[in-house]
């Protein structure tokens, strides 16, 4: 069924079965056995154009045949007749005494077009004609069987695709919440639907107003090329302005609606020299634009959420600073050599900036701790040194209503676990620590070496890495300490240690 994949072309009825198999073996089986007849066709609308069925040698004798205006008439007649009563014609020129048969086409009660046989020197039985008319209408029906499927597969092609774009957002939704990366994603994910060679995304500022391109692939170049310096172009300002769709043979352009007005997606150049875009384009454009919204409108709510959390986390860290000067807060030293050491373990993007959002403020649950304590330069108690500990349990008890903060939270409760299991708060071992913390601990003992205290001074950097390297297996995990080594030896860690000297000085 060729024809069911063309949705630019619909097939005829007449068309099929002229190029059906079962019809072009039952010419052959008739010109077998009524000695090689005349063939004629003629569709609905065009009777008066009666066609020899194919331009051999016989189908060029037929024509100087048809051209005798008597013999015209003769099939004409007949094909009247035929019309009328729905049925097979016999038929006898006049003028040779030669023989025919009219056979409608029909479907669904309605007649298609004619077919038949003249120059029969015989005049065929009815048993002929009814097996000629009878197999005939087999051939038509699986002809409608065809069409019909052909019909429902373009009817709910458009659809599944629809369906299937739905479902392919949904999952991008719950998926991609970094709105750099979502913008891209859905920009290829458009382009492999709607099979298209270029694709680009402009959204509305919402401060200034104008359009401005977020996404841009252009898959004639480069199918990495990724570029938003492109202007939007006054078609797309157009259909911001009017929130329609604008379709044209190589272009299609919709609205990116919310509440408001919020941007275009547009494609161009249908994969295929000869392809366009068709209004089923357009229709698959608009779902996919409609669940592209949502995916967008809630990557920019969790971004907003995430910006207002991470902000509110470090005007506390202000603050709590400005009153006990790191005693909350670490330096900014720590929150690089927490990424890097992650970036050395392979952690993804992801991972990363959890152990970013860690390492802002681990020791919050400090706020509730007796002001005496944090202030003492002189050794602890056993009893203080117990309440100290329990910062670790009443950090998170803070931050556990902060949503984006969530995945921290595992973090900050163990960062004074140790590896061999003598740690705090559960004594956790080994890997059944999270990775987090391993690093985090760490990086806490380095920074608290390298660091000038009030009571000491400042371990010397080579010293530093030696104590790191010593506890390995103790106190750290060796993984991490390898890492950590790693960055030592190509020079990172000094690199990172130089670049914060007044901040590690400043520590009281
Ligand atoms: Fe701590």
């Amino acid at each position: 069924m060729a024809y069911v994949n063309d949705s630019s072309k619909k097939a005829k009825p007449f068309d099929l079965l002229l190029e059906n198999s079962g019809y072009k073996d039952l010419r052959t089986a008739f010109d077998k056995l009524l000695l090689r007849p005349l063939w004629w066709l003629a569709e609905k609308g065009k009777s008066s154009r009666i066609k020899p069925f194919l331009r051999t040698q016989r189908a060029r004798d037929m024509e100087d045949y048809l051209s005798l205006s008597d013999y015209k008439k003769t099939i004409s007649k007949s094909i009247r007749q035929a019309e009328r009563s729905k049925a097979p014609v016999l038929f006898e020129h006049p003028v040779n005494n030669t023989y025919g048969i009219c056979v409608p086409l029909v479907k669904d009660e309605k007649t298609f077009g004619f077919f038949g046989i003249c120059a029969l020197k015989a005049k065929p039985r009815h048993g002929t004609i009814d097996v000629l008319s009878g197999y005939t209408h087999a051939i038509i029906d699986e002809i409608s069987k065809d069409l019909e499927l052909g019909r429902v597969y373009e009817l709910v092609r458009p659809r599944a695709i629809a369906l299937s774009t739905v479902h392919t957002i949904n999952r991008l939704v719950t998926s991609i919440l970094d709105i750099k990366e979502l913008f891209p994603r859905i920009a290829r994910l458009t382009l492999q639907i709607l099979k298209a060679e270029r694709v680009r995304i402009c959204m509305v500022d919402k401060y200034t107003g104008a359009l401005g391109c977020v996404a841009a692939v252009d898959y004639r170049k480069s199918k990495d090329l990724f570029k938003i310096r492109t202007k939007p172009s006054p078609t797309e300002c157009k259909v911001v302005q009017s929130g329609r769709s604008v379709k044209k043979s190589n272009f299609l352009c919709v609205p990116l609606v919310d509440e408001e007005m919020c941007g275009t997606i547009s494609v161009r150049d249908k994969v295929g020299k000869k392809e366009k875009f068709s209004i089923f384009d357009r229709e698959i454009l608009t779902t996919l634009a409609e669940q592209a919204v949502i995916a967008i409108k809630n990557a920019q709510i969790y971004k907003e959420q995430e910006d207002l959390t991470i902000g509110t986390i470090k005007s506390l860290g202000y603050l709590l600073d400005a009153k006990f000067p790191r005693a909350y807060t670490h330096t900014e030293f720590f929150v690089e050599l927490m990424v890097e050491l992650g970036k050395a373990l392979g952690l993804t993007k992801k991972e990363l900036k959890i152990l970013h959002y860690s390492a802002l403020l681990p020791d919050l649950g400090k706020v509730v701790m007796p002001e005496e304590i944090l202030r003492k330069t002189k050794a602890l108690s056993g009893k203080e040194r117990k309440i100290l500990k329990t910062h670790t349990v009443r950090g998170i008890e803070v931050l556990k209503y902060l949503d984006v903060l969530k995945p921290v939270v595992p973090i900050i409760l163990h960062h004074h676990e140790r590896y061999d299991g003598t740690g705090y708060p559960e004594r956790l071992k080994a890997k059944d620590i999270p990775l987090g913390s391993r690093i985090m601990a760490v990086v806490d003992a380095f920074e608290a070496m390298v660091c000038h205290r009030p009571y000491r001074k400042p371990l010397p950097f080579r010293m530093a890495v030696s104590e790191i390297r010593r506890q390995a297996g103790k106190q750290f995990d060796p993984e991490v300490v390898k890492a950590f080594i790693r960055i030592v030896k190509i020079g990172r860690l000094e690199e990172l240690v130089r670049k914060h000297p007044d901040e590690l000085k400043k520590i009281t």
